[in-house]
């Protein structure tokens, strides 16, 4: 069933689970996320990007499709669109019928992004749709531009941006990236940093991007299976995990879930070199994607039977 964003997010403050928000861009993807939460009995939030936007024949039938998997479906679940950077992008969204939409202005300069921000939260309330706001900047890979910039949050910022803003979450810069950087091990997470923006924030929903970890085995699964996936890190496993103690709510996480699902469509077909059937191929990857999303919310986001 469609979960109200306020809903979901206080929920999930009050018992210190975080919801995975996966991107789905088909209808296997979708329907791999949605097993995955009904199988964990998890909330969940089902999220789309410009990049599903490019990539759908019709991307307002794919949308249709979705609300009608959401409301057979048995746990709760929010939909949202993900990353717009601009108004008209967020405006077609919420015309569309999408709940919950996120103005990224983090490229923005603070007044700027506090500016436009305001006005996309002004036409958004007035038709009931919740957002998602950014301060500071991730690195990594952005609609396939790659930026090194790596601002944490200011903590003095955020409660300003907030409060001028108007928006009712905030995605913050503590030490992830978008789609990971080259490195031997694990980014750092800043705890800190992130213990001092709750403290400024407290019960305010936090979201972390890049949540995705892209731990070593991950990477060498997919290369030992014929790929050369450079060793791009992220924060691991066990430090995304932590950011529930510290109102972080909602998690967007999908690189891990591209990882494994190619990672078996190659598996398979070196295994079966000889069959061409796609559908030999896809059912592994779309088990394997549902796999990632089931142990992503057991081990990571700790909302399995919430
Ligand atoms: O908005 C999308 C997410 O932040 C993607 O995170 O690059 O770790 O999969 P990821
Ligand atoms: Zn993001």
């Amino acid at each position: 069933m469609l979960v109200q964003a306020r809903e979901l997010f206080h929920h999930s403050l009050e018992n210190k689970y975080m919801t995975g928000a996966f991107n789905v861009f088909n209808f296997d993807t979708l329907t791999a996320v949605v097993a995955a939460a009904e199988a964990e009995r998890s909330p969940v939030i089902i999220q789309v990007s410009m990049g599903a936007r490019k990539y759908a024949e019709d991307f307002r039938l794919f949308l249709e499709c979705i609300h009608k998997v959401i409301e057979t479906c048995a746990v709760p679940v929010l939909l949202q669109h993900d990353h717009c950077s601009t108004f008209e992008a967020c405006r077609e969204a919420i015309e569309w019928g999408i709940p919950a939409v996120m103005f990224d202005g983090s490229h923005l300069r603070f007044e700027e992004n506090i500016e436009r921000t305001r006005e996309l939260a002004g036409y958004a309330h007035a038709r009931g749709v919740w957002v998602e706001a950014e301060l500071g900047s991730l690195p990594g890979f952005e609609d396939e531009v790659f930026s090194a910039e790596n601002k944490y949050t200011e903590p003095d910022q955020a409660a300003r941006f907030i409060e001028e803003s108007g928006c009712d979450a905030l995605a913050v810069a503590v030490g992830t990236s978008h789609g990971g950087v080259l490195s031997d091990e694990s980014l750092p997470l800043a705890f800190d940093r992130l213990a001092e923006i709750h403290a400024a924030l407290p019960d305010f929903p936090l979201v972390l991007h890049g949540g995705a970890s892209l731990e070593k085995d991950l990477i060498d699964a997919v290369n030992a299976a014929g790929a050369r996936v450079p060793y791009l890190r992220n924060a691991s496993e066990a430090d995304v995990s932590e950011c529930r103690r510290y109102g972080v709510c909602k998690v967007n996480m999908d690189v891990d879930n591209f990882m494994a699902y190619t990672t078996a469509v190659l598996e398979t077909l070196r295994e079966k070199p000889d069959k061409y059937d796609p559908r030999v191929y896809l059912r592994p990857a779309r088990d394997a994607f549902k796999n990632q999303v089931r142990h992503k919310m057991r081990n990571v986001l700790r909302s399995s039977d919430k």
